[in-house]
């Protein structure tokens, strides 16, 4: 089990090194660095986050540790920083987990350090990414050979457990790990994985709505980090991708990554929840703001087709307009909530046209691995925008959270001391 002390006076004398001070190829320090996330600071991001030494974690038999040069920044840590809409640490405890801290983090890119002893498909020394899906080998769902992401064991690493990427080691399962593509810088590799194998599922993960060739397909948040990762998957696979952006700057953004048209949500105002259906005059207010959406798409794709998927995440305020302009048979697939929960839609629309309203959390390890092999091939770019410093972790969770976060994807340096690294050869060598 993972020792649960802490101290806020890390000293060489307790074994722990300095950030990209790297210690001989799997030789593990009693002590990590780490940004540290309490009950007592749930609130602003800014806040929330503080770095203290912790006890590095004890592996299981198909665990992995891994030293963190770089780590992705994600909206799940926003929450976890806030405490809601769950209090990650209190949910653990009540599991069992002694710990009464949380370390977040769910995107990593590394060096395999240690592993487990039933650990077969990762060696000491090997650069990964690690993906954020965890199950246990056991669980009875696996062992039928059904998704693990439906399985009664599934959780999100670094969000859901303990142990995450702002750490200078990270405690993962042995599945996780992928290999890190070679051209990528440790902070590119760290960027993409959680919201690029998310959208990877959402738009090949639910036959028969899957994007074909030709396939037009509305992205909300197009310049986001899922939005990013949407556009240039809907590309790869010949779709035509339109994107929902506010503000000029972000035309181009999506436009290079491969949208064939943008809309900006900020000249529509219809909205929020849906008015009731029998108040005929705030229904047709909504139903023109609607339509008029519907019409900046056809006019943005260069033809009068309605979008097959509609790839949803903002939620409660957008999604009666999802579910109002997707095409007959196609499929409203969504991952998140951020701007509420209480989603409606118009159910006539719903039923006649016989839509899909699908869910999706995450991915697997196929998913997982697909969107790795479009990064290796150059085909999706991690859209890194800005890398932060360990000690800006609160900082760029904050920007996050004011949405006011550049476009793309962001990470933060754990390990690697600058940007522009890719092998810990050239960290050590950077150090010097
Ligand atoms: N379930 C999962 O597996 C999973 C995985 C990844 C992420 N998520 C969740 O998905 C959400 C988005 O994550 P992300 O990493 O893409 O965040 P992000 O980088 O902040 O992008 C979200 C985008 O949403 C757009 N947006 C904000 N408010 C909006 C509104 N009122 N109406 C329409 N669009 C709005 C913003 O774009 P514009 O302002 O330009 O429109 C923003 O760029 C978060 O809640 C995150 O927790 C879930």
């Amino acid at each position: 089990m993972p020792q649960p002390s802490s101290s806020t006076a890390p000293s060489a004398k307790e074994g722990l090194y300095e950030l990209g001070d790297v210690p001989e190829l799997g030789r593990v320090p009693a002590k990590m660095l780490a940004q540290v996330i309490r009950a007592e600071r749930f609130g602003e991001p800014i806040d929330a986050f503080k770095q203290e030494a912790l006890d590095v974690p004890v592996l299981g038999a198909h665990e992995v540790l891994v030293y963190v040069m770089a780590a992705g920044v994600n909206y799940n840590n926003v929450w976890a920083a806030m405490g809601i809409p769950i209090d990650v640490i209190k949910t653990r405890m009540k599991r069992g987990e002694p710990e009464a801290f949380h370390v977040g983090g769910s995107d990593a890119s590394g060096v395999v350090w240690a592993i487990g002893a039933d650990v077969t498909n990762v060696e000491v020394g090997d650069d990964v990414v690690v993906h954020c899906g965890m199950w246990d080998h056991d669980d009875p769902n696996i062992l039928a050979g059904k998704d693990p992401m439906l399985g009664p064991t599934q959780k999100i690493w670094g969000y859901e457990s303990n142990w995450g990427s702002f750490a200078q080691y990270t405690k993962v399962q042995d599945h996780q790990c992928v290999p890190k593509p070679e051209r990528l810088t440790w902070e590119e590799a760290a960027s993409y994985m959680l919201v690029g194998a998310t959208a990877y599922r959402m738009l090949h993960g639910w036959p028969p709505n899957i994007v074909n060739p030709g396939d037009p397909v509305l992205v909300w948040g197009g310049a986001g980090g899922l939005g990013s990762m949407a556009i240039q998957i809907v590309a790869a696979a010949g779709g035509r991708p339109v994107a929902v952006v506010s503000g000029d700057s972000k035309n181009e953004f999506c436009k290079k990554l491969g949208a064939v048209g943008v809309i900006d949500r900020r000249k529509f105002e219809h909205w929020g929840k849906l008015p009731r259906w029998s108040d005929e005059l705030e229904y047709s207010v909504w139903l023109k703001g609607a339509r008029g959406f519907g019409a900046a798409f056809w006019e943005a794709l260069g033809e009068k087709r309605n979008p097959t998927i509609v790839f949803e995440h903002p939620g409660e305020t957008t999604l009666p307009t999802s579910a109002f302009m997707c095409d007959t048979g196609g499929m409203v697939v969504i991952c998140a909530g951020t701007t509420g929960y209480n989603a409606t839609l118009d159910l006539r629309y719903h039923w006649m046209r016989q839509k899909r309203l699908q869910g999706s959390h995450f991915a697997n390890d196929d998913q997982a691995i697909g969107i790795n092999n479009l990064v290796a091939e150059g085909k999706v770019d991690p859209c890194l925008s800005r890398t932060f410093t360990f000690a800006e972790t609160g900082a760029c969770h904050q920007l996050m959270r004011d949405n006011k976060h550049p476009s793309g994807n962001m990470a933060i340096l754990v390990n690697a001391p600058r940007p522009g690294l890719r092998t810990i050869a050239e960290v050590r060598a950077a150090k010097i």
